[in-house]
């Protein structure tokens, strides 16, 4: 059985891919600094999956850590999450996301060397396209960065297409993450406000923000508020089990999207969301956030083409899903 190494597994997407790697019958090992992971996400899983959880607290921009990690286990692939996610934080820190996201990878990729594992899934973003008029977004679109976030995706990217032929790279480039595991045990959890949508939309619906601001609605969109293309979660995690099983299978190199190719608005989410919660969602329409784009969907076929990928689950399901995450935590935490 092969063993998958997943560094920020504790986090968001890594969880939920962790659940899927285990249920696709690889043994998994969580390396996590928890500085953006609850403590309790390992049990939590251990809870669903009803196997023990290996996870070892460390950090990639430590190297003696990462170094320990394939000395004490024969890892065969690895799924590279740990790193700094949030735009507007990325323009304030920019020193410290280059240091993370890249410093980071950078000593990854040494200790894989130093231990001659060669397989590596890195969690991109459509955000190395920039703003675009071309909708669906082509992976050939060419890349430019709109903040020091896209540029740390850019650059471990470029790093990556430097490696030569021994390695086997995956790189995956995630539209709209939203949405938690069917179980309601986990999801997505963010400590302070959120500053992306339907994690906002969530605390308005549990009762913990009082109004959701609408960044405009006067963009060239159907209702004119912004549209993008949002994916489930269990579809992303899925899509990393699909890129790792093809790196070790084939040992070629992909780069994909991975989104459904269909748009939703702003407003169309609050509807769907005030229908999973059978709430009349409180909002406002506020002026544009600085730096959004129209539209931003993905050409989701080289995904299909090359691992076989495509999302099945719904926008409806993302909300449903999201709801019986935030309300039952809600519920836990009376
Ligand atoms: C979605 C839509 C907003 C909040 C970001 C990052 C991207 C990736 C995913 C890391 C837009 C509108 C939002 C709110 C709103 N992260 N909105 N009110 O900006 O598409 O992508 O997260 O890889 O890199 O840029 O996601 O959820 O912030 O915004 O009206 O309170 O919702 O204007 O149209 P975004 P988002």
């Amino acid at each position: 059985m092969a063993k998958i190494l997943l560094t920020g597994g504790a986090g968001y997407i890594g969880s939920h891919t962790y659940l899927a790697l285990v249920e696709a019958g690889f043994e998994v090992v969580i390396f996590d600094n928890f500085s953006n992971a609850k403590p309790d996400v390992p049990s939590r899983l251990q809870d669903i999956s009803g196997d023990a959880v290996h996870v070892i607290q460390g950090d990639v921009l430590n190297r003696d850590e990462l170094a320990a990690v394939f000395d004490a286990h024969q890892i065969d692939g690895v799924v590279h999450f740990a790193a700094k996610k949030a735009v507007g934080e990325s323009v304030e820190k920019p020193l410290e996301y280059i240091h993370t996201n890249v410093g980071g990878l950078l000593n990854l990729l040494s200790a894989m060397d130093g231990a001659g594992v060669r397989r590596i899934v890195f969690s991109s973003s459509a955000t190395v396209y920039g703003d675009t008029d071309v909708q669906p977004i082509p992976e050939d679109h060419p890349r430019t960065y709109t903040s020091p976030y896209a540029y740390t995706k850019i650059a471990g990217e470029q790093i990556l297409e430097q490696l030569n032929d021994d390695w086997a790279v995956g790189i995956l480039r995630y539209f709209n993450p939203v949405g938690a595991h069917q179980s309601a045990m986990i999801g997505e959890d963010p400590s302070d406000i959120p500053n992306n949508l339907v994690p906002y939309i969530a605390k308005v619906a549990t009762g913990d923000l009082e109004q959701l601001a609408v960044f405009g609605d006067d963009y060239d969109t159907p209702d004119g508020t912004g549209v993008r293309d949002y994916i489930h979660v269990e579809d992303l995690a899925n899509g990393h089990v699909l890129s790792i099983k093809s790196l070790l299978e084939t040992g070629s190199s992909h780069t994909v999207n991975l989104g459904t190719g269909e748009g939703s608005s702003v407003l169309d989410v609050v509807r769907a969301y005030g229908e999973a919660c059978d709430q009349d969602l409180n909002y406002k329409i506020a002026p544009r956030r600085d730096g959004d784009v129209a539209v931003l969907t993905a050409r989701p076929t080289k995904a299909k083409e090359e691992l076989g990928f495509e999302a099945t689950r719904s926008l409806a399901d993302m909300c449903r899903s999201s709801w019986a995450w935030v309300s039952g935590q809600r519920r836990n935490s009376k």
